[in-house]
């Protein structure tokens, strides 16, 4: 039987049960690790490494707020504490290819290795927790 992702906001223990069919680990930065998810080749599984979850709650209420633009890898799923979120996997950029990539005003970290491109081809974030909060109402409109 294929492996479940855990519904939005459910148990930490769930998402822990789907972490444990989750060996590869495909990216490691400074708050979160990202893991292959075994049967959802097009997701990841982002587990949150330090105690409050700070990155992972702050992607989950931009995605919210933005997901319309299409700038952002998708979330699918998330757990109760926030330890945990199930993200559209991008695949890497090559070198040059943000050159002439339009970022959202609102996301202040854009080196290559926070964007990747999704199934279409298109280039989105995949690590949006960084944000200038003080931009003027207009920079996101
Ligand atoms: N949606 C995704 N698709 C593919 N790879 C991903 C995805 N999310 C994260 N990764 C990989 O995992 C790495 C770490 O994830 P992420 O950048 O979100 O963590 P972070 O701790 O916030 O990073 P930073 O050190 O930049 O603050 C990324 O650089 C990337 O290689
Ligand atoms: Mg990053």
């Amino acid at each position: 039987m294929a492996i479940e992702i855990p519904r939005q906001a459910s148990a930490d223990c769930y998402f822990e049960s789907l972490w444990l069919e989750c060996p590869t680990r495909i990216g490691r930065g400074t708050t979160r690790d990202a893991y292959e998810i075994p049967d959802h080749q097009d997701k990841v599984l982002k587990v949150s490494n330090c105690p409050v979850n700070f990155s992972n709650w702050m992607e989950i209420l931009v995605h919210n707020q933005f997901k319309d633009s299409n700038d952002l890898a998708n979330i699918f799923s998330w757990s109760w504490s926030g330890r945990f979120v199930v993200m559209e996997r991008l695949k890497p950029l090559s070198q040059g290819d943000l050159t002439l990539h339009t970022f959202p005003p609102y996301l202040t970290d854009r080196k290559s290795d926070n964007y990747g491109r999704d199934a279409s081809g298109k280039i989105k974030a995949l690590d949006y927790a960084a944000l200038n909060i003080a931009a003027p109402r207009d920079d996101f409109l």
